[in-house]
């Protein structure tokens, strides 16, 4: 019987060692909470899909915008529910519609202590639910979008957004939004590109929580799970048009693209852990099939690893305080 001289297990013997050894440690600053608010809400109402997240009211995003900055989240990604939608989503560069009413609470309430974001899209807009503009055919026109996205663009940037997130995949959207915020005197907001959005069954909570009744899907302008190297193609356009950032979406089905991606480029990636991946774990923990805490952590510690330097996740704010308790 001979015995092993080399044993990796000494590096795991306790927790001291292993905190010591470990590669990759989520840092709270790094972290971005999706947020929802719904235009006439008096109280915040909760998502029965997302348990523990709400559709906010105006009132109560701006509080919860400040813990959330108070805990250390490195930034909010803000999304409006409107009351009326119509085809062409006019809501969206509305400036008294509710994404944009709301940058403005958020901004006055947290000013630079957190990076405010805004998503830069149609869908929660529109009557059908697309990300786009339709034609008389019903298909989504990508350049008519264009034009929608880079007013909303503005009017966004003009209530002070720090970060624009274009997700709509539409072909050209980053320049197109870049050119448009330069021209408009808004070189310092920040594009923060959806640059490998797959057509995900993982949105489904989510389609809940901006009550969009999509007509269809998004297969047409979304991308096919099938592929990897589509994503490096459209990760280069957006950086050639001018993405300060990019981003895949979802997560975790896609660590592999994550990684290529994080090989492919040296802006900053992000990954967005979506209402899927969130509802999956909630709704084990709920019957008391997993681990709750420990596999949130295991998720964004993996999302990390594979190469996200930032992770949007509705775990955020309950995430930072783990990660403060526990290393
Ligand atoms: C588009 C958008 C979507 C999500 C974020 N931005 C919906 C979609 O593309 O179908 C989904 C996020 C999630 O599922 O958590 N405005």
């Amino acid at each position: 019987m001979s015995y092993p001289e080399i044993r990796p297990r000494r590096l795991r013997r306790t927790p001291a060692m292993r905190r010591l050894v470990a590669e990759t440690r989520v840092n709270p600053a790094e972290l971005i909470l999706p947020m929802f608010v719904k235009e006439g809400l008096t109280d915040p109402r909760p998502i029965t899909s997302l348990p523990g997240v709400l559709q906010h009211s105006r009132d109560s995003l701006r509080k919860a915008a400040a813990e959330a900055a108070q805990a250390g989240v490195g930034g909010i990604m803000l999304f409006g529910i409107p009351e009326q939608r119509d085809p062409s989503g006019s809501g969206g560069a509305d400036p008294d519609g509710i994404l944009n009413v709301a940058i403005r609470d958020v901004i006055a309430e947290v000013g630079d202590a957190t990076v405010v974001m805004s998503d830069l899209c149609l869908d929660e807009f529109t009557s059908h639910g697309h990300c786009g503009l339709l034609t008389p055919d019903g298909e989504v026109d990508n350049d008519a979008t264009l034009t929608a996205y880079a007013e909303m663009a503005v009017v966004q940037a003009e209530a002070g957004v720090h970060v624009v997130g274009p997700s709509g995949m539409m072909d050209g959207q980053v320049g197109v939004v870049r050119r448009a915020l330069d021209a408009a005197g808004h070189q310092d907001v920040t594009v923060l590109a959806y640059a490998a959005k797959y057509a995900s069954a993982f949105f489904g909570p989510f389609r809940e929580a901006v009550e969009s009744a999509l007509e269809g899907d998004r297969r047409t302008y979304q991308q096919d799970p099938a592929n990897l190297r589509e994503s490096l193609r459209e990760v280069a356009l957006d950086v050639a048009e001018g993405a300060d950032m990019v981003m895949v979406k979802p997560a975790l089905p896609y660590l592999d693209v994550l990684s290529a991606v994080r090989d492919a480029v040296d802006v900053p990636v992000a990954a967005y852990q979506v209402s899927g991946e969130y509802a999956m774990v909630e709704a084990a923990a709920a019957n008391g099939w997993i681990d709750r805490e420990a596999a949130i952590l295991e998720t964004l510690t993996s999302i990390r690893r594979a190469g996200a330097q930032m992770i949007l996740t509705y775990w955020a704010v309950e995430a930072a305080q783990l990660l403060r308790e526990r290393y």
